[in-house]
């Protein structure tokens, strides 16, 4: 199922967007957004097809398919040992919008939100969309023990959100049971809501275990908010198609009443909660077998990337992108970035504040959802490309 013969590079370079193989010019590898090459299971496609046959796109109901929200509940119970109700989960056309609209139903104008640094700018970027400032929280790359002293001097009378990214993109970190109750008492002492975004919770690499913050205990489970999605472990990212999980009514309205889906003006399309329902129930075999890839892919990437002089790459928890440190080759994470599309004809995220905030400084990401066979030819142009760096001078 993942090998080079199921990827279609035609179809990929109509279809898929956002810094990918439709964007760059012919012959350049894109490691950039987290997308996987691979076509997403049958039995989504299978699902798709069915309902599509009935030729009835009517409108569906403002909170969500009661069918999809069931079977997210019971994902929620069985695999995250969270005592879930369908009638506390809101299906949104993203995780990135389930992130905003957290954000939207949390803060008022000038409330501040703990964000990590480094993470995907998605954090930032919905904090200050709803008018908050983001406050960040560094959590370096390869990092031993986390500085809650550091994350409790952050908090002020203005402080109202805690974001958790968990696995964390870009470092790829799982944060551990205690770790989590560390996180979890501190915003209990200190009143916060927990925004916990576990779109990566499916891709961790044994011996790593991941643990959902809602299922430490009901006191810190009543101040999170947790975010999922489908298009990391499915493939599913132009269904647009995530959920936002409260932990009691009170807090499931006030998302309801931000996200305007009574209104029409937002609101999950009917057959993205069929085909995440479909992979919910029916794929789990596939993302097994994915997972069993990754593991592969992110093993020969790590040793690779480290072999290329300048270069120091740790292996991801969670997450299928590498982050690695560029330090060593004297350039800037931009100026990889530029050496590796010119003259290697791979395509990288440097680590631009932008991007990931000031903590991604020295670093550039790598999406290794591929192929054994484009990663290898994407390495090796690496290293190629990389030769003569750091110049001896
Ligand atoms: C941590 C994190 N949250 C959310 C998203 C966005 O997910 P979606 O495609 O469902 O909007 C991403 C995608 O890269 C991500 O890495």
């Amino acid at each position: 199922m993942f090998d080079n013969s199921t990827i279609n590079l035609e179809v990929l370079k109509k279809r898929a967007y956002n810094l990918r193989w439709a964007t760059v010019p012919e012959g350049v590898i894109p490691l950039t957004a987290a997308d996987p090459d691979f076509p997403c299971a049958p039995e989504i496609a299978e699902e798709i097809s069915r309902f599509t046959k009935d030729r009835y796109f009517c409108y569906g109901p403002p909170d969500g398919l009661p069918e999809f929200k069931e079977s997210m509940a019971g994902y929620f119970q069985k695999k995250r040992n969270i005592p879930a109700s369908p009638a506390l989960i809101l299906p949104v056309d993203s995780a990135a919008f389930g992130i905003y609209l957290t954000c939207k139903a949390f803060l008022s104008a000038g409330d501040q939100a703990i964000i990590f640094d480094p993470v995907d700018f998605l954090f930032r970027y919905s904090v200050e969309s709803a008018g908050g400032i983001a406050v960040p929280f560094s959590i370096p790359p390869g990092i031993t023990a986390v500085d809650f002293e550091h994350l409790e001097k952050l908090i002020t009378k203005k402080t109202k959100l805690l974001c958790l990214c968990n696995p964390l993109n870009p470092t790829g970190k799982v944060f551990t049971k205690e770790e989590l109750l560390m996180i979890g008492d501190i915003a209990c002492r200190y009143n916060l809501i927990i925004l916990s975004d576990e779109i990566w919770s499916d891709i961790v690499y044994p011996p790593n275990v991941f643990t959902s913050i809602a299922s430490l205990n009901e006191e810190i489970r009543n101040r999170t908010v947790t975010v999922s999605g489908f298009s990391k472990s499915f493939g599913l990212a132009g269904l647009r198609i995530g959920t936002v999980m409260a932990s009691h009514n009170h807090h499931y309205k006030l998302l309801m009443a931000a996200s305007l889906h009574n209104a029409t003006i937002h609101g999950a399309n009917l057959i993205s909660q069929i085909a995440a329902k479909a992979a919910l129930d029916k794929c789990g075999y596939w993302l097994n077998s994915f997972l069993i890839h990754l593991n592969v892919i992110r093993d020969l990437c790590v040793n690779e990337l480290n072999r290329v002089p300048g270069f120091k790459c740790i292996a991801p928890e969670g997450c299928y992108v590498a982050f690695v440190n560029i330090e060593g080759t004297k350039k800037t994470s931009k100026e990889i970035q530029e050496i590796l599309l010119n003259s290697a004809k791979v395509s990288v995220v440097p680590g631009l504040k932008e991007w990931f905030g000031e903590g991604a400084n020295g670093y550039i990401r790598i999406s290794f959802a591929t192929s054994e066979e484009i990663m290898m030819e994407a390495l090796s142009r690496i290293k190629k490309g990389m030769t003569g760096y750091p110049k001896v001078v």
